[in-house]
C-alpha cells in the first residue's frame, strides 16, 4: 500500500481535525555554540552513552536551514508544526533573555504564520541547561521554579503568536530514563532519584501552567505524555498484577496526578526514601485543568511478574517489529484511548507523536518506506476507531518531520517522513511523506 485512506465520514477527514508534524530542539537544531551547554551535550561526551558516539552538535543543522524546513512542512499541506524551544538558547546564565535566541524562534513563528501553519510549542523537550543540571537538575526542587521563570520570560517575548503550548514532553523519559535507569541524560541510576525527578517535573508543569494562564490566555496549554497500554503476558494472576504495577509506576504515575491530583496507590509500596517529596499545595498545582492532553504512542508493553514483586517487559515472539525493536500494535492505541477515557475525566486529546523507525534506503533519490506507510495507515485507523467509540481526539502529529538525533541511539534510527543525508544535509521526502501529504490535502 502506498496511500493512506479512511472512510469519508471519518472525523480525521474533516478540517476540524488537526494534522501536523513534530520535531524537538536538541534532535534537529545543531548550533550549539549559540546557546548554553545542556545536559545532552554533556551526556553525549561520556563513554558508552550514545550507540554511535554521536551528539546533537550539528544534527539536521536546522539552525541554518529552518526556512527550507518550514517550506517542506508547508508543502506537506499540514495544519500545524510541533517543535520545542531550547531553554539554553533563549535564557542566559544570569536568567535574562538571550535576544539572538529569541529572534531565532520569533522568525520561525513569523514564517509559520506566513504559511498558515499553527505553532505548537513544547517548552521542555529534555534539553536542560547544564548549569542547572550541575545544581542537581530535576533532583533540585528549585529547577521547577527556574523553569517557571524561563516560561514567564519566553512566553512574554513570543507574544500571542503561539496556538498551543506544551509545558513538558514526556516527563517519564526525563525522570525514569534519565534519573532512575540512567539511559538518558544525566545518566543516574537510582529509584529514589527517578521518583524525585518525576515529582519536580510535575511541579514544574504546574508552575508553568499558572504562568501560561496569565501570559497566554489565547493559547491552548497542556502537557504531553508517552503512554503504552500495559498487558499481562499471561492469564496468571501474578502477571496481571505485574502489568498493573508497571502501568501505575510508569504511565499512570504521570496521568493520574495530572488528572486527579493523586499518585497511584503503588506509591505506598515504594520504600520511604523513594516516595516523592510532596510539599503542601503541590498536588493542586499539578492537577490544574488542562486545555488538552497530548499523547505520544508508539507501541504497547507486555509484562510478566519477575518473582520479586516486580515486573519484566517482554516483546511477544513472532510479531512485526520496527527498527527500534518495538512491536507494531495499532490496537494498543485504540485500547489506550478508550482506557484513559474510562478512567479519567479527560480534556480533549491530541496524538502529539506517532510514527516508526524503519531501515530506510535512499535509492535513485527515493525512499520507498512502505512499512512506515502501513504503520501510519493502521494507527490512523486506530485513532478513528477510538473516536467512533466516543473518545474526543482532535489532532494527530507524525513523528517526525525528518530523520534526526534519536537520543541514546544517535543517528542510527530514522523516524522521519523526510530522509536526511547527514553528509550533505539534503532532505528527501520519503514515500510516507508523499502519502501523508496526499492524505491531508484530500480532506474535505
Ligand atoms: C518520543 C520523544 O518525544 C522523541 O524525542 C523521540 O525521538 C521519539 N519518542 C521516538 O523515540
Amino acid at each position: 500500500m502506498n496511500r493512506l485512506t479512511l472512510p469519508p465520514s471519518s472525523r480525521l477527514r474533516s478540517k476540524e481535525f488537526t494534522f501536523g508534524v513534530a520535531t524537538s530542539s536538541y534532535q534537529i537544531e545543531g548550533g550549539i555554540d549559540s546557546r548554553l551547554p545542556c545536559n545532552w551535550d554533556t551526556f553525549c561526551e561520556q563513554p558508552n552513552t550514545i550507540i554511535d558516539n554521536t551528539n546533537g552538535a550539528i544534527a539536521c543543522d536546522h539552525i541554518n536551514r529552518w526556512q527550507d524546513d518550514i517550506e517542506l512542512i508547508a508543502n506537506l499541506g499540514v495544519d500545524a508544526y510541533r517543535f520545542s524551544i531550547a531553554w539554553g538558547r533563549v535564557i542566559n546564565l544570569d536568567g535574562s533573555l538571550n535576544n539572538e535566541g529569541v529572534t531565532f524562534y520569533k522568525n520561525i513563528l513569523t514564517k509559520l504564520r506566513e504559511k498558515n501553519l499553527k505553532a505548537y510549542i513544547t517548552l521542555y523537550h529534555w534539553d536542560l541547561p547544564q548549569h542547572l543540571e550541575d545544581a542537581g537538575g530535576w533532583l533540585n526542587r528549585d529547577t521547577a521554579y527556574k523553569f517557571r521563570d524561563y516560561v514567564n520570560l519566553i512566553t512574554q517575548a513570543l507574544d500571542d503568536d503561539v496556538f498551543c503550548y506544551t509545558t513538558l514532553n514526556e516527563p517519564f523519559c526525563s525522570a525514569y530514563l534519565g534519573y532512575e535507569i540512567g539511559v538518558h541524560a544525566p545518566g543516574i541510576k537510582d529509584l529514589a532519584s527517578g521518583r524525585k525527578a518525576a515529582h519536580h517535573l510535575l511541579l514544574a508543569h504546574g508552575l508553568a501552567m499558572q504562568v501560561l494562564r496569565k501570559n497566554c490566555p489565547n493559547s491552548l496549554s497542556g502537557i504531553v505524555l508517552n503512554m503504552s497500554p500495559c498487558y499481562a503476558g499471561s492469564n496468571a494472576q501474578a502477571d496481571i498484577d505485574a502489568a498493573k504495577r508497571a502501568d501505575d509506576l510508569l504511565f499512570q504515575w504521570y496521568a493520574q496526578p495530572l488528572l486527579t491530583g493523586c499518585y497511584p496507590d503503588a506509591i505506598n509500596s515504594l520504600p520511604d526514601n523513594a516516595k516523592p517529596p510532596i510539599c503542601e499545595g503541590d498536588m493542586a498545582l499539578i492537577s490544574q485543568p488542562l486545555d488538552y492532553l497530548g499523547l505520544n504512542y508508539y507501541t504497547r508493553a507486555v509484562f510478566f511478574a519477575d518473582g520479586n514483586g516486580g515486573f519484566t517487559e517482554q516483546v511477544p515472539e513472532g510479531v512485526e517489529l520496527t527498527d527500534m525493536g518495538w512491536e507494531v500494535y495499532p490496537q494498543g492505541l485504540t485500547d489506550l484511548l478508550i482506557d484513559l477515557n474510562q478512567r479519567y475525566t479527560l480534556p480533549p486529546l491530541l496524538i502529539t507523536e506517532n510514527g516508526a523507525a524503519m531501515v530506510d534506503e535512499l535509492v535513485n533519490g527515493e525512499v520507498n518506506d512502505i512499512a512506515r506507510i502501513n504503520y501510519f495507515q493502521t494507527h490512523l485507523q486506530a485513532v478513528h476507531n477510538a473516536i467512533e467509540q466516543g473518545v474526543d481526539v482532535r489532532g494527530y502529529f507524525a513523528w517526525s518531520l525528518m530523520d534526526n538525533f534519536e537520543w541514546a541511539l544517535g543517528y542510527s534510527k530514522r523516524f522521519g517522513i523526510t530522509y536526511v543525508d547527514y553528509q550533505t544535509q539534503k532532505r528527501t521526502l520519503k514515500a510516507s511523506g508523499h502519502a501523508f501529504a496526499e492524505f491531508v490535502s484530500s480532506r474535505s
